[in-house]
Formats: C-alpha cells, sequence, structure tokens
C-alpha cells in the first residue's frame, strides 16, 4: 500500500443510499483499499452526500448532465486518477482523457441484466424470475471499465453466488451486496496496480 500523497486519488460518483462509498471509504481507511477517496460527486442530494459530509471528503451535487469540460475541470482540480460510478445512475460522457479511467459495478454478471433502466431493486427482481423459470443458476457482480453506453465497457472482475427458484430479491441483493463489498475494492487496487481489464 502506497502512503500519502502517493496514493491514488479516487473520485466515486453517486445518486443514492451510498452503501458502495461508504465502503470505499472504509478500505481506503484501512488500507483494503490502495487508494484515498479524494471527492464525492451526486447527481441530487442523497444519503452519498451526507455520507462524504461525515468522512470529511469534499463533494459536488451535480443535478444536469455533467459535461466533458466540467468532468476534467473537477479531475484537474481534485488531481483525480480514477473515477469510480457507485450507484451514479445518469451516463457520464468520457472524454478521450478519461478513457479506461472510469469504472463502474453493477449488480449482475453482465451483459446479463444489464442496461439502460436496470438498477437497483429491479436487477434482482429479474434475477430472481430468471432464476424461478429455471433459466439461471447463478448471480454476481461484475466491475467494469465505463465507455459510451449503460454497463458495457472491458470487464476487470465478475464475483459469482448461486440463486435458486423461491430465492426472494431482496435475499439475492443482500447476497450480491457481500460479493460487491469484497470485489469493487480488489478491482479498482488491479487497475491502479497497472493490470488491464480485458
Ligand atoms: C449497487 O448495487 C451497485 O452495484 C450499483 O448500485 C448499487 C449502489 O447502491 N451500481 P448504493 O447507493 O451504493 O447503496
Amino acid at each position: 500500500m502506497s502512503e500519502g500523497a502517493d496514493r491514488a486519488r479516487l473520485a466515486v460518483f453517486v445518486s443514492g443510499f451510498g452503501s458502495t462509498l461508504e465502503n470505499l471509504i472504509a478500505c481506503a481507511r484501512t488500507g483494503t483499499l490502495d487508494a484515498r477517496v479524494s471527492l464525492v460527486v451526486a447527481s441530487r442530494p442523497c444519503r452519498g452526500v451526507a455520507i462524504a459530509r461525515e468522512h470529511g471528503v469534499p463533494f459536488h451535487v451535480h443535478t444536469g448532465t455533467l459535461g466533458e469540460a466540467e468532468l476534467l475541470g473537477l479531475v484537474d482540480e481534485h488531481r483525480l486518477d480514477w473515477i469510480a460510478l457507485a450507484g451514479y445512475l445518469k451516463l457520464l460522457p468520457i472524454p478521450a482523457r478519461l478513457e479506461g479511467r472510469v469504472v463502474n459495478i453493477h449488480p449482475s454478471l453482465l451483459p446479463a441484466f444489464g442496461g439502460p433502466g436496470m438498477h437497483g431493486g429491479r436487477v434482482h427482481e429479474a434475477v430472481a424470475a430468471a432464476a424461478e423459470r429455471g433459466e439461471i443458476t447463478e448471480t454476481g457482480c461484475t466491475v467494469h471499465l465505463c465507455d459510451a453506453t449503460y454497463d458495457t465497457g472491458p470487464i476487470v472482475l465478475q464475483a459469482r453466488c448461486p440463486v435458486a427458484p423461491g430465492d426472494a430479491p431482496d435475499e439475492i441483493a443482500a447476497r450480491v451486496g457481500e460479493l460487491e463489498r469484497r470485489a469493487y475494492p480488489e478491482a479498482l487496487n488491479r487497475l491502479i496496480a497497472g493490470e488491464t481489464a480485458g
């Protein structure tokens, strides 16, 4: 783990409850994540902002579409190395300079159960329905680099868990949430260490 000024600087983008942000801040503090959370960007006032405030992390609430120039302005101002989307519900236009530097976590095994409108509880409801029909026996989470569309881009890491007919969406969400807490810091560490996705 590198210390202080040498650590990679990470911005976390949120729109909602912020459990992913909370985990990344905790992992950065303990060293499980080899980065510091240097900025939180929220697409609306949400619990994620309260978490940033509570932990003394600078935050920026931007309710409109964040344009490339504004995004690059934040990157320069806060000397960001990486951007981690954590339940950020807007499509982020990625300037050429940031290609390969914007990462997302999705609560399914992409490409399954991804794309526009597939977020939060909707993913786990669709997974539960597919398990009920006998179409799938596992689900999980995916960490991937972002490109110009929702939930696509080179995969960094997938973590898997079983799913069975009768599993409730809430149970599946809890199981996948547990995977996410380990998978996101691990995937970010791999990228920070210079591993390539694909
Ligand atoms: C997580 O399930 C993550 O996979 C997805 O959005 C959810 C974020 O929830 N991208 P939270 O706002 O971090 O609690």
